[in-house]
């Protein structure tokens, strides 16, 4: 065969398989169905066990690092940037090394992505936009605050800017089309963590004037921003004119390839809504989620970047991101080991992907947020959950899909947690040994090394009205009655670990004896089926 020959044939071959990929795998995207959401890849529910990189590893030489974290995590999804200044270093030219380079490594470490796009906003400022965007502040404006003074941030309000960022957007997209027919792209987000700090808005003449006018009415109300909002209207204003820029910008992607797009959060105190304007100000955070929603249909969804380490505001940021119109994903949340029980009360509440920030080998910690370094004992802590779920992550997201579920993460104080799941009243115990109750007084019982630490936690799927799939660890289950009859008993009639295979349960063994004598102890990651039963 000649030189040429080979090359025609090959690239046939290539242009042959492209099409049957376009033929045979489904786009993705999220759907939902009775207040419950599941991510679609390849036509099939798919839990996301992410990753997400550093801010600079979006170059072909540090994905050497992003393996060597991403490998031993057992991650199924990397997030990771794609930046405007990298694709576009001079305007209308376009580089898509970086994309080139990275599609087959994902797929040889079979992971898909989720490429994160720092456009015109990165962490509210332009910092990701190409040099020739950043310094010509006459064709992309930045915000004007009250004082009349020059703020950092690019207005949303230009619409050169939304013009230049769709179009390099766009593209993108439109490369990811074309060499990318079996979707190993599974998501985008649109820009990261919008709005503005210090100013709430844009204060220029045009957005004063925008400022006076009645509301629109998708808001469902009526009067100008500052009689439809009261005090928080600097920042529903700001919320509504980044969510239509975002918007704009993720339509102007999807007519290259409709992906599911969504937008992240920097976010305010989840229990104090007042102080929320000065956070942000317009970024999908958790008290603009229904302007959001109203501006931006062709985002499937906003999420929260959790870095707070107290359970109970974890707790709230999901309670607000989980909606019936909302499915919950969190994009980021801290690296430090903490964070990884919080997998599981993501899991209870639905949620369709997860993923800690920072991971990769490039040695950047971002602590406070995160851990103070990537060390194996870090790693572990989530790698040890990840390597649980991995194989099971497409029947654990049809299950979750398809039945209720809750979840639990161990509380500040440590004390018990209980939810219910039908009849059934799941307990959460922490910090105990494996054997006993507390109160057993006749034998010298020291604390559990656990006690005072931040591990543990469950995610319980709801089967049947008296089945249970229960995944957790470093924590004691009970299953009680919420209104037992007079004299009836709770027992396990069967408790099973193992595992899913070809998606059907395949157990490993029952547990019985002191595995079932003092509740369910699940120390290192497992997964058990659990049938319940009374008597009387
Ligand atoms: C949230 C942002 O979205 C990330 O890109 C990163 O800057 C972290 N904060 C901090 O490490």
């Amino acid at each position: 065969m000649t030189g040429l020959r080979a090359l025609l044939i090959g690239a046939l071959l290539t242009v042959a398989g492209a099409a049957a990929y376009a033929q045979t795998a489904p786009l993705p995207r999220v759907v939902e169905s009775g207040g419950r959401h599941a991510l679609l890849v390849d036509g099939k529910p798919f839990l996301m066990l992410g990753a997400q990189v550093n801010n600079s590893s979006n170059y072909p030489a540090m994905l050497a690092d992003v393996w060597q974290v991403v490998d031993p995590l057992h991650a199924n999804t990397v997030e990771i940037p794609v930046a405007w200044e990298q694709i576009e270093p001079t305007e209308g030219r376009f580089d898509f090394s970086f994309i080139d380079a990275l599609l087959p490594q994902a797929r040889q470490h079979d992971v898909r992505l989720v490429l994160l796009w720092f456009g015109a906003s990165k962490n509210t400022s332009p910092s990701y936009a190409p040099e020739w965007v950043k310094s010509d502040t006459r064709r992309f404006p930045r915000m004007v605050t009250k004082a009349g003074k020059t703020h950092y941030v690019l207005s949303p309000m230009a619409r050169s800017t939304l013009a230049a960022d769709s179009r390099a957007f766009g593209a993108l997209m439109r490369h990811i089309r074309e060499v990318d027919p079996q979707h190993t792209v599974v998501m985008v987000q649109v820009e990261n963590e919008t709005g503005s700090y210090q100013s709430p808005r844009d204060f220029s003449p045009e957005s004063n004037r925008l400022f006076a006018e009645p509301v629109p009415r998708e808001l469902g109300k009526s009067g100008t921003w500052a009689q439809a909002y009261g005090w928080k209207a600097d920042q529903a204003f700001n919320a509504w004119h980044t969510a239509r820029y975002v918007d704009q910008v993720a339509a102007a992607g999807q007519a290259e390839l409709n992906l599911p797009m969504y937008a992240n959060a920097s976010l305010s105190d989840p229990f104090k809504e007042e102080g929320a304007q000065y956070g942000a100000s317009g970024g999908p955070n958790w008290n603009v989620i229904d302007i959001w929603k109203a501006a931006a249909p062709h985002l499937a969804l906003v999420a929260p970047d959790i870095y707070d380490r107290d359970e109970k505001v974890y707790r709230a940021q999901l309670d607000h991101y989980a909606r019936s119109d909302n499915a919950l994903l969190v994009p980021e949340n801290g690296n430090a080991p903490e964070y990884s029980r919080f997998l599981w009360l993501a899991l209870g509440k639905g949620a369709i992907g997860w993923a800690p920030f920072g991971m990769d080998a490039t040695g950047y910690s971002n602590f406070p947020l995160g851990a103070k370094q990537l060390d194996a004992e870090t790693l572990e802590a989530f790698a040890s959950k990840y390597a649980l779920l991995a194989p099971i992550a497409r029947d654990w997201a049809r299950l979750a899909f398809e039945h209720p579920a809750i979840g639990f993460a161990k509380p500040k104080d440590g004390s018990d947690q209980s939810a219910a799941l039908g009849r059934w009243k799941v307990t959460a115990m922490y910090g105990m040994w494996e054997f006993g109750e507390r109160d057993w007084t006749w034998i010298d019982m020291p604390p559990h090394p656990n006690k005072d630490k931040p591990v543990g936690g469950a995610a319980v799927i709801q089967l049947g009205p008296d089945e249970f799939l229960l995944a957790g660890s470093d924590v004691r289950i009970r299953f009680g009655l919420i209104k037992p009859a007079a004299g009836e008993n709770v027992q396990f009639l069967d408790v099973e670990e193992g595992t899913f295979e070809n998606g059907r349960w395949a157990m490993k063994r029952r547990w019985n004896g002191d595995q079932t004598d003092y509740g369910l102890n699940l120390t290192r990651p497992v997964l058990l089926k659990v049938r319940m039963g009374t008597y009387r």
